[in-house]
């Protein structure tokens, strides 16, 4: 059997310590807010799992058509011998990667999640013994250290997570990442592309109500990890499309004028009738835009593939 190993790069404490540090902060904040990577629990990376197979949520299996067509022309534009993954989850669509490279040493895939690294994993090493994981429990937002494996070393961020970054916070994430690559390194992207906003909007409110029970499981893990009350319940699943920025919004809309107690913060927290809390954003891209943000890195788009139906892109940029 191949070596599996899981290194939690930060110590439990210090998770808990920066939700706490994000409850306090996004919960005083006008609009309230909540960090999505919070979603991720157990259960949350289940509901994710359950997304991706729902009708309306078409970016999983857009981006699995692109890799299947293209994993082939990655592997030899790139030449990989150990593959990163950012926000990992299932790894489910990183089996055509592991396929096509054939030289590889070393797969790392990096999530906060831990039951999705240790699922994953233990599914991977039972199906490809020659492969040497190694997950990381890890925030790919708070400056990675990777393990020294052999290069070429490709980054994936697959998903269209990038996504879920505001702005300001993909240019920091994506100097971070070019900061881990030497020349012959690269970095595979997915993102989801600007479409018609009826397509978007339903695949962030789907008819089987699974987004909204992840959207709403953020409120399960502040209940657990910090004691607070809230009741999902008497709060409403939203889902919107923002022209200007375009991107989708997920918010929770107080269905009653409410107060929430977060013991652990001594925190109470009042919510207006109709009031929203921010959860997510979900930013679609132009071709244009990716280019620019990668080249604003010093990274070069030297390929870009789309499905079919043009609704989703992988890019790949080679260091020089
Ligand atoms: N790449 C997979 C999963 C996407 S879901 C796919 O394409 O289907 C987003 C994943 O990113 C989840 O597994 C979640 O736990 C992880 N994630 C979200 N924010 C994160 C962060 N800040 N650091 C590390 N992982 C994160
Ligand atoms: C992980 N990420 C790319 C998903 C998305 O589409 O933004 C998370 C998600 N939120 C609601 N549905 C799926």
């Amino acid at each position: 059997m191949s070596p599996f190993l899981l290194t939690r790069t930060l110590p439990e404490d210090a998770t808990e310590a920066a939700l706490r540090a994000d409850v306090l902060k996004g919960l005083t904040h006008t609009p309230k807010t909540l960090p999505p990577k919070w979603f991720y629990d157990a259960h949350g990376s289940e509901l994710f799992e359950q997304i991706t197979e729902l009708p309306e949520y078409y970016p999983t299996r857009a981006e699995r058509e692109i890799l299947v067509a293209r994993s082939g022309e990655i592997a030899a534009a790139t030449g990989a011998r150990t593959l990163v993954e950012l926000g990992s989850g299932s790894s489910e669509k990183t089996r055509y990667l592991l396929d096509a490279l054939t030289g590889l040493h070393t797969y790392v895939p990096v999530d906060v999640s831990e039951s999705a690294l240790t699922q994953a994993g233990h599914a991977l090493i039972a199906q490809r013994p020659e492969l040497s994981v190694h997950a990381l429990i890890a925030d790919f937002t708070g400056g990675l250290s990777l393990p020294g494996t052999p290069g070429p070393r490709l980054v994936a961020f697959l998903g269209g997570t990038i996504g879920n970054l505001l702005p300001v916070e993909r240019a920091a994430f994506l100097s971070s990442v070019r900061s881990l690559l030497s020349p012959g390194d690269a970095l595979l992207l997915g993102t989801d592309l600007v479409k018609d906003e009826n397509v978007l909007v339903r695949a962030y409110d789907d008819a089987a109500g699974v987004t909204a029970a992840f959207n709403k499981n953020v409120l399960t893990v502040v209940n657990r990890e910090l004691g607070a009350d809230f009741d999902p319940g008497a709060f409403d699943h939203v889902a919107l499309w923002d022209a200007e920025n375009e991107w989708i919004e997920m918010r929770l809309r107080s269905r009653t004028e409410q107060t929430v107690k977060v013991p652990a913060l001594d925190l109470a927290v009042d919510f207006a009738a109709d009031e929203e809390l921010h959860t997510e954003i979900s930013a679609k891209f132009r071709k244009e835009g990716v280019r620019d943000e990668l080249a604003a890195v010093g990274l070069e788009l030297a390929h870009w593939w789309t499905d079919g139906e043009g609704r989703f892109a992988l890019s790949l940029s080679v260091v020089r």
